[in-house]
């Protein structure tokens, strides 16, 4: 519990020690009006730089990203996400309870955006860590802001994927799937993120949150996260509902963590049935 605390807290400061080394602080704030008739992709915030201060959706990752070290300022001061730090520390647990190190896993990090989920990785002393954003102000963020965290980082869409980038990706041998705050909403639906599976070995390891009211009603992640399990799929390490950060009303959102290795590769026919053939 401790060492949790210290390694949240230290997430935390490498956040705001980041946002200090660039030296910025923007002027964020938040509107009148309350979010709780906004679904989370259309929170957004003012910004004020200029004579207009420009409106920002949570979701406008390109207009975060450029602006460097206001990611961490919004999500990470503001907002308390905790999300890299402890879906990385339940991987790194599981695979110690099972006799492995995080240490050995070559891990493809989807939906990495400016790296936080690379940089926790790579802490711990991370064999390869390759990145995968749609974005390519994201790589450019990484890039920017966390030289050297990624092995590599590819810009492409996980739910199209070209082929000489899905073979660039196989030369990387990946072992570990980690996708942190990247599912769901407008970002990375549940028959993408299936195929995303396939990208690392048979036996690999995934490590995902995703929010707790997916699991809950009848989401295509909670069939996911069914079939993954009543299917054989998988074998389940851990899972934990956990706090992932604030909402703008101060409200904290409850996510899940699962943490769960491969039984082999999802088989085309899963794969159909989540694309709806
Ligand atoms: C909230 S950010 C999370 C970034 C990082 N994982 C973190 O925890 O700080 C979600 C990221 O998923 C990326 N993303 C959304 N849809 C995607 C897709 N189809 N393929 C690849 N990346 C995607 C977004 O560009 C964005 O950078």
């Amino acid at each position: 519990m401790w060492l949790e605390y210290k390694r949240l807290c230290s997430q935390q400061q490498s956040c705001e020690a980041r946002r200090g080394a660039i030296g910025k602080q923007y002027a964020i704030r938040f509107p009148e009006e309350t979010s709780y008739e906004l679904g989370q992709n259309e929170a957004f915030f003012y910004l004020d730089e200029g004579d207009d201060p420009e409106k920002v959706r949570f979701h406008d990752y390109s207009a975060i990203y450029e602006r460097a070290g206001l990611y961490e300022q919004l999500f990470y001061e503001r907002l308390q996400c905790r999300s890299p730090e402890v879906v990385v520390s339940r991987l790194e647990r599981a695979l110690s309870n099972a006799g492995q190190s995080l240490s050995t896993m070559r891990v493809l990090d989807l939906g990495a955006g400016n790296g936080i989920v690379g940089e926790a990785l790579r802490a711990r002393g991370i064999a390869r860590v390759v990145g995968l954003d749609i974005i390519p102000a994201a790589h450019d963020a990484a890039a920017r802001d966390r030289p050297g965290v990624y092995d590599d980082y590819f810009v492409a869409d996980i739910t199209d994927l070209p082929k000489p980038q899905e073979e660039a990706l196989g030369r990387w041998n990946a072992t570990c799937l980690t996708c942190v705050a990247a599912l769901g909403f407008d970002d990375i639906p549940a028959p993408a993120f299936i195929e995303a599976m396939n990208l690392v070995s048979k036996q690999g390891w995934l490590a995902f949150n995703v929010k707790a009211d997916f699991l809950g009603s009848a989401s295509p992640f909670a069939e996911l996260v069914k079939a993954m399990l009543m299917e054989n799929l998988v074998d389940l390490h851990l899972i934990e509902r956990y706090w992932h950060r604030l909402s703008i009303d101060g409200d904290w959102l409850e996510y899940f963590v699962v943490v769960a290795k491969k039984r082999g590769h999802l088989p085309e026919k899963i794969v159909r049935r989540f694309n709806g053939e």
